[in-house]
């Protein structure tokens, strides 16, 4: 199988080396095939995304991404949107020996090609003007790939957060097509305005199970719920489409400490094992975050977790529990 491989920027480039030296030790049958972009291919080549990058993605059977910067919206926006990865999957698990408030257990279904992050914004005169575009198509998608995940996962309740109350048009759409949807599952539904649901999130984070949501608050919503089990190193993302799949830490580049060595990969090696699942290594998948979870829990991790290891080091008691 080929995996195509984009470390990008900053700590991108650590958090992938990690995470390669755990998958390359592992015994899988597959072929990495290293692809630019981000800043620094900017810099090098004139563009932020090369045709030649999107082309390996094309050919693989899965990309694992770390990170870019500046470029992220010609890079990881462009990547969700010509490759029509619609529906982005962000859990958010507490993991023992982390502190956190609340015990929680919360994955967000964003949608991940339309709404604001279209791109599409103007300039008027000396004002700017940005285009919300939600489709019917659009929100079907992510609706139904919400309650078909719920259904696969055995989870209980799907919950879609919105503004409908003052943008009736397209979050309007979006809550009615998930009424609709959900009258054909048999699942706890309900809905809350985005601003009561980012309160009851912080509050009372267990009314919590499957979240749907439109790409912005997703954006949004996916990094407080992060918070809530213990920052951005511990987010792991999946990409989803029809054809293509991406895997990717919730984070981005991180330049306050880039360069460092001391990023935590758990995000990125979570992801990686929402990857391994993706192409049918389910086994493999449970033995890494089961070897993540007892490092992390014998107190061994980065800094941004309180202990002391970098990187790498990381990454080593990963694999040595592995075994
Ligand atoms: P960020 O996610 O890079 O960092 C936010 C905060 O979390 C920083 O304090 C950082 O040190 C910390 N953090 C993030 N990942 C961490 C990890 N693995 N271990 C320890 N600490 C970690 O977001 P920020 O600072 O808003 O953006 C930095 C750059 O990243 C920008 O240029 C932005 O455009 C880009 N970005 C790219 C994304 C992507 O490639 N998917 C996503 C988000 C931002
Ligand atoms: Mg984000």
């Amino acid at each position: 199988m080929k995996i195509a491989v984009i470390p990008g920027d900053g700590i991108g480039r650590e958090v992938i080396s990690a995470t390669l030296h755990i998958l390359q030790n592992l015994d899988l049958p597959f072929e990495y095939v290293y692809a630019e972009a981000g800043d620094e291919c900017m810099r090098k080549f004139g563009v932020p995304l090369p045709d030649e990058t999107l082309e390996i993605c094309r050919e693989s059977d899965a990309i694992l991404f770390g990170a870019v910067g500046e470029t992220a919206a010609d890079v990881i926006v462009r990547l969700r949107q010509e490759l029509d990865l619609f529906a982005n999957v962000r859990p958010a698990k507490s993991i023992r020996g982390v502190n956190c408030l609340y015990d929680v257990d919360i994955v967000v279904v964003r949608e991940n090609t339309e709404c604001l992050y279209k791109g599409y914004e103007f300039e008027v005169g000396d004002s700017a003007v940005a285009m919300r575009v939600i489709t019917r198509r659009g929100c079907e998608r992510i609706v139904r790939f919400a309650f078909e995940f719920a259904r696969r996962e055995g989870r209980k309740r799907v919950t879609a957060l919105h503004k409908a109350n003052v943008l009736k048009k397209t979050c309007g759409l979006f809550k009615n097509v998930f009424y609709e949807i959900a009258k054909n599952y048999e699942f706890e539904v309900n809905d809350y305005y985005i601003d009561a649901g980012c309160l009851y999130l912080v509050t009372k984070p267990w009314i919590f199970d499957v979240i749907v949501t439109t790409n912005l608050f997703g954006d949004i919503v996916s990094d407080l719920t992060a918070g809530l089990v213990g920052g951005l190193g511990l987010a792991p993302s999946a990409n989803i489409g029809e054809r293509y799949a991406l895997f990717e830490p919730v984070h981005g580049s991180a330049p306050d400490i880039a360069g460092k060595g001391i990023a935590n990969p758990s995000a990125t090696i979570l992801s990686a094992c929402m990857m391994l699942r993706h192409l049918g290594f389910g086994e493999v998948a449970e033995k890494v975050e089961r070897a993540l979870e007892n490092v992390i829990s014998e107190g061994k991790t980065t800094p941004d977790l309180g202990g002391n290891l970098k990187t790498m080091e990381f990454a080593e008691e990963v694999l040595k529990n592995i075994g």
